[in-house]
């Protein structure tokens, strides 16, 4: 099938680069010439496990182009997959979404095209982007595109830094739209996954078990909420266990046993209630607050959604909270942070703790030492005037500081050589914002050590 791609963000990138992987003919659409251009020469503009290794499989399946024309003429379907970042308001900005619809409009023929919303859009963007495609295709050709095009939404649920893994082995597809016949153009498409009949390749094994990947094949509204609702439970339920966290720091007790106590009843599951600092990137925060804001323009209020993001914002002001608790003063304090990006594996800083401790830790009068084994470029380039120290390693970051926290929880960070890392300190206090340090090794080298629960 004949597919392209508008947008080489994450969510972009991996699919095409998995939809060639399966044989598909795939062109990747990008007005950014520079990303264009890495791309050509079998680069990433993203760090993500595996991707250039798949880029390279797939290299014989796969374009990248900085014009629509001709990879719009010739597509079965077409991805969307823009950014949509948010507007200073909290909403989506749509511009990018909309460029693209038009784009469309303009450069295709009229043979049957799929349009498919990837980027997360606002629920009842189907529709819109339906409408400004038929727009532009009657502007430019003079008559009715009726017919001739649809849209579906094919919500992503990949995590970054598993990303390829989550695409190539999702629990389950999810298309949407309102005509069976784009509903059997995407069946097509996904049937190497669905039936997972592909040679997987091997630094992405498929994991023992999977077999056939269930597809809920649905009209437009509900796959577009499907996404919403999704982000919407995961980021619940790690602030539900942030919020029994709390609690049980109070009673004295040990939050992981709670959370594998409660996750292995299997109306539960042990997933995604690990407690720590909270959630962070690029989906959780801005999903939430759209959802928010849908229901708001129903007059419906969604109070579970909003405590869920109000305990979220509290366990990054508990960091600081817990440091004022142990050190008294913070004035004049050094503190190291380990770990910039969001979560591990990763080089993405959007929402990110660690930008927002640093923030409340300089307010503090504090200096702030940082390091990442990944994201101090982006991060030096993206945060220029956050006045930190930047630091080539773990061990830099923590000479002579009073304290150091775990904000992501690399598994670099787990193997360090805690004991040079101590003698390095000035006090060797720990606040591990993840939870994922062995509290006892970490005293027998005298650290004074915090969790985040505990
Ligand atoms: C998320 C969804 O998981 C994915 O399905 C969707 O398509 C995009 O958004 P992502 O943001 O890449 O993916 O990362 P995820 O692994 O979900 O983690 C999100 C945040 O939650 C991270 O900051 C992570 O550290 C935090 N988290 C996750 C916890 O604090 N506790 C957990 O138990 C799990």
């Amino acid at each position: 099938m004949k597919v392209s791609i508008i947008g080489t963000g994450y969510v972009g990138l991996t699919t095409g680069v998995c939809l060639g992987f399966l044989g598909h003919k795939v062109t990747c659409i990008d007005t950014d010439e520079k990303k264009i251009a890495l791309l050509r020469s079998g680069k990433t503009p993203i760090y993500e496990p595996f991707l250039t290794e798949l880029m390279a499989a797939a290299q014989p399946n796969l374009q990248f182009c900085t014009e629509y024309a001709g990879a719009v003429k010739n597509a079965d379907v077409i991805f969307i997959a823009v950014g949509t970042p948010p507007s200073p308001d909290g909403s989506p900005d749509l511009r990018y979404l909309s460029e693209a619809a038009r784009g469309i409009g303009k450069h295709y023929d009229g043979d049957f095209l799929v349009v498919v919303n990837k980027s997360t859009v606002p629920i009842g963007s189907g529709n819109w982007v339906g409408s400004l495609v038929r727009e532009s295709f009657e502007q430019q050709h003079g008559h009715k595109a009726n017919g001739h095009f649809s849209v579906a939404s094919n919500p992503e649920f990949l995590r970054e830094g598993s990303a390829l893994h989550d695409s190539l082995y999702p629990d389950r597809v999810v298309i949407g739209s309102d005509n069976n016949r784009a509903l059997e153009v995407l069946y097509s498409l996904y049937r190497p996954i669905l039936d997972q009949t592909f040679a997987p390749p091997p630094y992405l094994p498929r994991p023992e078990g999977v077999g056939a990947v269930p597809l809920i094949s649905t009209d437009l509204a509900s796959a577009e909420l499907i996404k919403y609702a999704a982000n919407a439970f995961l980021a619940t339920k790690i602030s539900y266990i942030n919020e029994i966290g709390q609690l049980a720091e109070k009673v004295g007790a040990d939050i992981a046993q709670v959370a594998k106590g409660i996750g292995l009843d299997a109306r539960i599951g042990t997933r995604f209630l690990q407690a720590g600092i909270g959630w962070g990137g690029s989906c959780f925060g801005k999903d939430t607050s759209a959802l928010v804001a849908t229901a708001r323009e129903y007059s419906l209020g969604m109070p579970i959604v909003e405590a869920a993001r109000e305990v979220n914002r509290r366990q990054r002001d508990r960091v600081v909270e817990k440091l004022l608790g142990e050190l008294k003063i913070l004035k004049g304090r050094t503190i190291g942070l380990l770990g910039l990006a969001f979560k591990p594996n990763t080089d993405d800083l959007r929402e990110a703790p660690a930008i927002d401790i640093a923030r409340k830790l300089l307010e503090r009068g504090c200096k702030v030492k940082v390091h990442d084994p990944v994201a101090l470029e982006r991060f030096e380039r993206e945060y220029p005037d956050l006045a930190v120290v930047c630091c080539e390693s773990p061990e830099d970051t923590a000479d002579d500081v009073d304290a150091l926290v775990l904000v992501t929880e690399w598994q670099e960070y787990r193997e360090l050589n805690w004991e040079v890392i101590a003698s390095r300190m000035r006090t060797p206090l720990i606040l591990d914002g993840r939870n994922a340090l062995d509290r006892s090794r970490l005293e027998r080298f005298g650290f004074r050590y915090l969790g985040i629960a505990g």
